[in-house]
């Protein structure tokens, strides 16, 4: 039978039965589930056409916010929880894996390898931290050759790259690959929680919210070993003043990490320290490659 013409009770339905049979299996679902929800919302809300066109408004101006750099549409995913579902429905692991979080903006491809051990922190500004632990398979085995990217936020709360010129460039960030041991440990600064990019558009809808824009204190890992699964995760800062709050939503209890002050001398010396520092230990474990 035909669909009948455009009404306000079986508006979705008409407009879904408009792709034609031949037209991708996949390009017609994702067609067909998102006219179902918007004609729900438009459905449920009943927004003026005022309102409609500052819905449209704010649109065209998240997408003149992007550039190479700025991607102001991500941005929105994340402050919606979009960006965590999307990684919450690919990222099903296996019991006694390390769970998953949102990637963030502010990666940067081709940070340096360094010695197991090294120092990423390269203007020597912040709170000595040293952060170790071991890559592992679900059976608790040691992985060899994983390769663990880390990247962080300085003291004062930014990246290497929101300071070009201020910071050196991949300040806080390195690579680093793991002997037959599974071993990791590297030396950093303690982190510190910042704002996510909020002089856009979705800065204003946060604000417009009463919603703040904060990230808690993390360190990012993206962990990788043949024959695994990739990992892109953070370790939390439980003490974080944010931590029940993160703008992103991307805090999961099991990421939480103890950051434990350390000034015994002798223990400063073992760890080959030169100051009181803050003792991070964290091991991953990654699920089989399906
Ligand atoms: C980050 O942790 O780097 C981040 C994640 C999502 C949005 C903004 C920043
Ligand atoms: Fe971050």
């Amino acid at each position: 039978m035909k669909p009948g013409y455009f009404s306000e009770h079986d508006s979705a339905e008409v407009v879904a039965a408009r792709a034609s049979e031949d037209a991708d299996a996949r390009a017609r679902e994702i067609y067909r589930v998102l006219v179902k929800h918007l004609h729900a919302a438009v459905r449920e809300l009943e927004p003026t056409q005022e309102e409609w066109l500052r819905a449209i408004r704010f649109l065209t101006r998240t997408g003149h916010m992007c550039d190479d750099w700025r991607q102001e549409f991500i941005l929105l995913s994340d402050v919606l929880g979009v960006s965590m579902l999307v990684d919450a429905v690919n990222n099903r692991k296996p019991s006694g894996a390390s769970e998953s979080t949102v990637l963030g903006p502010f990666h940067v491809a081709g940070a340096p390898e360094l010695p197991m051990g090294a120092d990423i922190c390269r203007d020597k500004k912040g709170t000595p931290m040293l952060v170790k632990g071991r890559i592992l398979d679900t059976a608790g085995n040691p992985i060899d050759g994983a390769r663990i990217d880390v990247w962080q936020a300085n003291d004062e709360g930014f990246y290497d790259v929101q300071q070009k010129g201020v910071q050196p460039d991949f300040n806080l960030r390195g690579v680093f690959r793991t002997a037959s041991d599974g071993a990791y440990r590297f030396k950093g600064v303690k982190p510190k929680f910042y704002p996510i990019p909020a002089d856009g558009p979705v800065g204003q809808m946060l604000e417009a919210l009463g919603r703040h824009p904060y990230r808690p204190a993390h360190l990012h890992y993206i962990i990788e070993a043949a024959g695994f699964q990739s990992l892109t995760t953070h370790i939390f800062d439980p003490d974080d003043p944010y931590i029940h709050s993160d703008a992103v939503f991307g805090v999961k209890e099991s990421l939480m990490a103890e950051f434990r002050w350390t000034e015994d001398p002798e223990e400063i010396a073992a760890e080959e320290m030169r100051a009181p520092f803050f003792l991070v230990v964290r091991d991953f474990v990654l699920a089989a490659a399906s």
